[in-house]
C-alpha cells in the first residue's frame, strides 16, 4: 500500500465518506481553509498596543541570608554571621549577578515595580554594604519615584543612622518581624531580643517617618499561651502600624521545632485547634481595632498594602538575586543555587547562579493563580480571572463553589470570590479545594482549549 493510500479502504474523495462532525455539525471537507493567524483580525483592536509597546513592569527579590541567630520556628535560607569580609564577598556576588542578569535578559528598560529585600536579616547589612547594594539597584535597573522599596528588619539590628541611608536610597516600606510581644515566647523561640527593645525600634521607624510599616507575628509558637497571645496582639495593634501580618508558623523539617517538637518531645507546640482559636482571637482583635483584610494573613489600615506580593502574587515577572531566591521571568519559574558557597563560586566564575527552572503550562497558571493570589487576594474579581484565562472557574466546578458556600467557606457573591471569615482563617484550604478542582477537570480533558 502507497504511503498515502487510505487504510480503511473507503472512498476517500467521496465528500460523504469524508465528511466530520464540529460542535454537532456534519461538515464536509474542503481545500480553501487556509489559516494564517488566531484569533482572526476581526478581534483585533488597539486596546492592548500600550501594553505590547512600554515595556512590561518587573518586581525584583533579593536574599540576604545572614543572622544573628537562628530562630527555631525559621525555614528560610539563612547562616549565622561570621565576618563582614563574608558578607562583603556576597554583596560583590549580589551586584555582578545584578549585572549580568539585566544584560542577559535586557531588563535595564524595564520599569521597576516593587523590590523586596528579604532574608535572613536585610538589616544586618553595614552602611557601607548597603549603600553598595543599593548604587548596583539603580544602577542595572530602572527604579522610579513610583517603585516601592521594601526592606525586611529585625528588632535591635538598626538604628537611626541606618534608616536615613534607607531613606536616602529610596527605601520606603518596612516590614519588621517580631513575631512576639511576650519575652518567654520569644526567648523559647532562640532569638535575641526583647518585647521592649521590639517597640523601641518601631518607635525609631516611626519617628523616622517616611516609610509605610508592616509587623510580622507567628500564631503557634512554642510556650504561646490565650493571655500570652492576647497581649502580643494587643501590643501589636497599639503600635498602629499600616500593616499588621499574621502567619501561622509551620512545623518545616529544616527548623529547631521540627526535632524539638515534632520529632522529639523537648517542647510543646500548640496543637492545630489550639492555634486555629488563636488566630480566630487575633481576628476578632484586629477587626475591632479598625484594620482591614487584605490577604488572608495581613490585615491594613487606610488602603496600604505591599504592592510586591500584589504584583507577584498578579504574575508579574519578578527577578531574583541571592542565594536560594527565587523568581519568573516569563513562564519560567526559577532559583538559584540554594547553598551560599555555591552560589558564589558560580557568580564569581561569570555564571549565572541558576540552579533549577519549571516551564509553566497555561495549566500551571491557572492552577497557580488559584492557590497562590484569587483566594488569598481580597480584591480579585471573577472578571480579573476571565480577562487573564478566558473562563469561569465558577462554572467549572459549579458543586464545589456551591459546597463552598454551603459550608459557609466563602459568600454567596456571584461576581467575585469573597471570604467569609471561616474561610479566611482556612483560607490555604479553600484555596486547595478550588485548585485541585479544577486540575481534576483539567486531568479529564474536559477543557479541550488548554493545551
Ligand atoms: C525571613 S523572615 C524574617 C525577618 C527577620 N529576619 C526577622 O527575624 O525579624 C520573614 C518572616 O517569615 C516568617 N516565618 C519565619 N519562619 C516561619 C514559619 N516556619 N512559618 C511561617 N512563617 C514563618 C516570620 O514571621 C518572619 O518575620
Ligand atoms: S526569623 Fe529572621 S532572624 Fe530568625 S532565623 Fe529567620 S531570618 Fe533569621
Amino acid at each position: 500500500m502507497g504511503k498515502f493510500e487510505n487504510t480503511t479502504g473507503s472512498n476517500w474523495a467521496s465528500q460523504d465518506a469524508a465528511s466530520l462532525h464540529i460542535n454537532g455539525n456534519v461538515e464536509y471537507p474542503t481545500r480553501e481553509e487556509f489559516y494564517t493567524n488566531y484569533p482572526f483580525y476581526k478581534y483585533w483592536n488597539s486596546d492592548c498596543n500600550d501594553h505590547l509597546l512600554v515595556p512590561e513592569g518587573i518586581n525584583i527579590y533579593i536574599h540576604i541570608p545572614f543572622c544573628i541567630q537562628i530562630c527555631d520556628y525559621c525555614f528560610y535560607m539563612k547562616e549565622l554571621i561570621r565576618s563582614k569580609d563574608q558578607v562583603d564577598e556576597y554583596v560583590d556576588c549580589l551586584c555582578k549577578e545584578m549585572k549580568m542578569a539585566s544584560e542577559h535578559f535586557s531588563l535595564g528598560r524595564r520599569k521597576v515595580n516593587s523590590i523586596y529585600i528579604g532574608g535572613g536579616t536585610p538589616s544586618v547589612l553595614t552602611e557601607q554594604q548597603f549603600k553598595k547594594l543599593s548604587e548596583c539597584l539603580h544602577k542595572y535597573h530602572y527604579l522610579t519615584a513610583d517603585t516601592e522599596f521594601a526592606f525586611e528588619a529585625e528588632p535591635g539590628t538598626f538604628s537611626k543612622s541606618k534608616l536615613e541611608w534607607y531613606k536616602e536610597s529610596g527605601v520606603n516600606r518596612i516590614s519588621m518581624g517580631v513575631q512576639s510581644f511576650d519575652d518567654e515566647v520569644i526567648r523559647q523561640s532562640s532569638r535575641k531580643h526583647t518585647a521592649v527593645q521590639a517597640i523601641h525600634s518601631i518607635d525609631i521607624l516611626r519617628e523616622a517617618g517616611g516609610f509605610e510599616l508592616n509587623i510580622d507575628l507567628l500564631s503557634g509558637l512554642a510556650g504561646e499561651t490565650t493571655d500570652s497571645w492576647d497581649r502580643s496582639v494587643d501590643t501589636a495593634i497599639e503600635q498602629g502600624t499600616d500593616m499588621l501580618t499574621i502567619y501561622k508558623m509551620k512545623t518545616y523539617a529544616n527548623t529547631n521545632f521540627f526535632k524539638k517538637g515534632v520529632r522529639g518531645k523537648e517542647i510543646e507546640l500548640p496543637g492545630q485547634m489550639e492555634e486555629v482559636s488563636l488566630m480566630k482571637r487575633a481576628m476578632d482583635k484586629v477587626f475591632a481595632a479598625g484594620y482591614d483584610l487584605w490577604s488572608t494573613f495581613a490585615f491594613t489600615r487606610n488602603g496600604c498594602k505591599s504592592r510586591y506580593i500584589e504584583h507577584t502574587w498578579r504574575g508579574q515577572d519578578m527577578i531574583a538575586y541571592g542565594a536560594s531566591s527565587f523568581g519568573k521571568l516569563a513562564s519560567f519559574n526559577y532559583q538559584n543555587f540554594n547553598n551560599i558557597h555555591l552560589y558564589v563560586q558560580k557568580v564569581k566564575m561569570d555564571v549565572m547562579p541558576v540552579y533549577r527552572t519549571y516551564a509553566m503550562s497555561y495549566k500551571d497558571m491557572i492552577v497557580k493563580e488559584l492557590l497562590l493570589c484569587a483566594v488569598r487576594l481580597f480584591s480579585y474579581t471573577k472578571k480579573e480571572f476571565i480577562d487573564k484565562f478566558g473562563f469561569d472557574y465558577f462554572k467549572l466546578i459549579p458543586d464545589v463553589m456551591s459546597e463552598l458556600v454551603y459550608k459557609g467557606y466563602i459568600t454567596d457573591a456571584t461576581d467575585e470570590l469573597v471570604l467569609t471569615k471561616q474561610g479566611v482563617l482556612y483560607g490555604d484550604f479553600v484555596s486547595k479545594v478550588i485548585a485541585s478542582s479544577v486540575k481534576e477537570v483539567f486531568a479529564g480533558d474536559a477543557i479541550g482549549f488548554v493545551y
